[in-house]
């Protein structure tokens, strides 16, 4: 969704008048703006809140604890893509990808965007979604960020795991820290077909233009490109015979990878998707616990991509994934905030000496939840539309922490004499360790009240 709606989405941004820098979240201006021992000027576009920092700070590399949920999945899936046999089609064999954990979370706005063709329009750029350092630097919004620069590196296969950061809504599900895993297998005509050299990765007439990818992106000529592409089903330069071998392999090693998480009886299923950077797109889905669940997204990375990063002879296959997902399908997991537990009765649960091994989370209780309300009128002329709920959820967590368990709007209401807007959002309250009282939800809910009504201009009811 966060791709595929991209023009409807970005038309709505307009409309709302929500492009790049006319929204700002609650945060109090500093001068300067510290990521894990690098300093970044604060500026217009900062919207790192201090508990988002905080996470970044702690730097937990929760995917690199030892039994941790997380790092049980990894390492399944390194495992898995690293310990061979993935496809041994024709005369190979899966390569050695290099593996990169540890990359510092903080990328330009070119490597996250402009790098993977994501042009300066389109809504994912939004402050409304990203946390921005600054201007020119971002929390990573995905693990992609790092692809161009490890192509340029003189990489041909690689993977890189990390947290990404996202504002986003609040439930179960959504935390805005989460780990990905990302990955890129380039191989030359030599490489692809090594007993046909009479088969190429290239059609005959394609001839690579020099581009500055950062105007490039936009461009009228990429635009088009993109268009045709997308009708065609794959990129003009490439021939089918190339495109189809990679696509079999990509999906072949996929496919392996989730009989190996879920089992060999694993109900899956492909879907065709749409990412800037790679074409053809797809997402894969299995079906798990009575729905189909999104696993991840892959493609044929887009050769303008590769070129800029200065790979002139070679196709790529790309995909990504969210750790968080898949540990919390296998491992039954119910909500995400868990994975940020330290409460030994969840973190002893995987102690299992093998990684493999689907064992089930047990809960350890279920303490109650406190559900709130809060109702508050928007600035004068403002409406629900021009409002970001997403500076709304960062404000609330940032005072509740992982006490909240969900924010959700209840309910939209437009004065008829005044056409004053109103909404009311329902907050949900729960330890992950203990019972809360009434009183103490109470003082955090007025709290959260008083910081709307002074930091977000609403009138609250
Ligand atoms: N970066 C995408 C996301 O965060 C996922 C993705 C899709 C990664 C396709 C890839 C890819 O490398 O080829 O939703």
């Amino acid at each position: 969704m966060r791709w595929s709606c991209a023009k409807l989405a970005m038309e709505a941004m307009e409309a709302a008048g929500k492009s790049r820098g006319a929204t700002k979240a609650s945060v109090s201006v500093s001068v300067s703006v510290s990521v894990m021992g690098r300093e970044y000027p604060a500026d217009s576009f900062t919207n790192t809140s201090e508990r988002i920092l905080g996470h970044v700070n702690r730097n937990l590399h929760l995917h690199l604890q030892p039994r941790h949920p997380l790092s049980l999945v990894r390492a399944a899936i390194l495992d898995h893509l690293n310990g061979g046999a993935v496809h041994q089609h024709q005369h190979q064999h899966q390569p050695t990808f290099a593996v990169f954990e540890r990359l510092h979370p903080v990328v330009s706005v070119e490597q996250n965007f402009d790098s993977l063709l994501i042009g300066p329009g389109h809504p994912s750029r939004a402050p409304a979604d990203c946390f921005y350092v600054n201007e020119r630097f971002l929390l990573r919004a995905h693990a992609t960020a790092h692809q161009a620069d490890l192509v340029r590196s003189g990489l041909d296969n690689f993977i890189v795991v990390g947290d990404v950061y996202r504002r986003d809504e609040i439930d179960a599900t959504h935390y805005p820290v989460f780990h990905q895993m990302d990955a890129l297998r380039s191989q030359t005509k030599e490489q692809l077909f090594p007993d046909q050299s009479d088969l190429n990765i290239f059609e005959r007439d394609y001839k690579p233009i020099a581009y500055k990818l950062k105007d490039y992106c936009a461009s009228e000529e990429q635009l088009a490109l993109q268009k045709t592409c997308i009708e065609s089903a794959k990129q003009p330069c490439h021939t089918l015979e190339a495109v189809k071998v990679m696509e079999y392999q990509l999906k072949h090693a996929l496919i392996g990878m989730v009989k190996h998480l879920f089992g060999e009886n694993i109900d899956y299923r492909w879907v065709d998707a749409y990412f800037p950077f790679t074409q053809p797109s797809w997402e894969l889905e299995v079906f798990y616990n009575d729905k189909w669940m999104e696993v991840l997204g892959c493609g044929i990375v887009r050769n303008e991509i590769l070129l800029e990063a200065g790979s002139t002879n070679a196709i790529a296959y790309a995909f990504g994934l969210g750790l968080e997902r898949l540990a919390m399908a296998l491992y039954n997991i119910p909500d995400i905030r868990l994975f940020w537990s330290r409460d030994s009765g969840f973190l002893s649960q995987f102690e299992s000496e093998d990684p493999g091994r689907i064992l089930k989370y047990k809960p350890v209780s279920v303490y109650p939840q406190c559900i709130n309300d809060l109702s508050f009128w928007l600035p004068n002329r403002l409406t629900k539309d021009q409002f970001s709920n997403n500076d709304f959820y960062d404000l609330v967590r940032d005072i509740g922490g992982d006490i909240i368990e969900q924010v959700r709007l209840k309910d939209t209401f437009i004065h008829p004499k005044t056409e004053r807007t109103s909404l009311c959002f329902s907050i949900v309250y729960r330890h992950m360790e203990r019972t809360l009282t009434q009183a103490e939800v109470n003082r955090l809910h007025k709290k959260i009240e008083e910081s709307a009504a002074s930091t977000l201009n609403v009138t609250i009811r």
